[in-house]
């Protein structure tokens, strides 16, 4: 899981974030049979909250130097991440 989207082959560079990477399949919602049923959601949700976020905030600041990650194998990601929003 930790390796999925970071195959040189297919994603190069994969640990940058690239908006205008070419669109590629990737594992995010699973794959196959069970492949997720909420991904309509859940993209939905993503793109509302972006946008709300990007119209209404200036710039966003990390407020720690330090970051403790989710102790899991398979998703990534910080236990909290403290921010301040600067408004528009
Ligand atoms: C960013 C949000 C989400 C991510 C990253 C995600 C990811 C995944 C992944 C990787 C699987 C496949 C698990 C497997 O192969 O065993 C899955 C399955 C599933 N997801 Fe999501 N999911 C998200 C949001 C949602 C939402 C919002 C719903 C429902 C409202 C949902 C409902 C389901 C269901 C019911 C399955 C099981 C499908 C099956 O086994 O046939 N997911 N999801």
């Amino acid at each position: 899981m930790a390796s999925a989207a970071r195959d040189e082959k297919y994603f190069p560079d994969g640990d940058r974030f690239i908006l205008e990477r070419e669109k590629q399949s990737d594992l995010s919602f699973g794959h196959g049979p069970h492949f997720c049923l909420g991904v309509m959601l859940a993209r939905l949700e993503a793109r509302v909250a972006m946008e709300e976020l990007i119209a209404q905030v200036d710039r966003v600041e990390v407020l720690t130097e330090r970051i403790d990650w989710l102790p899991s194998l398979v998703a990534r990601g910080p236990q909290t991440l403290p921010v301040e929003l600067f408004p528009v």
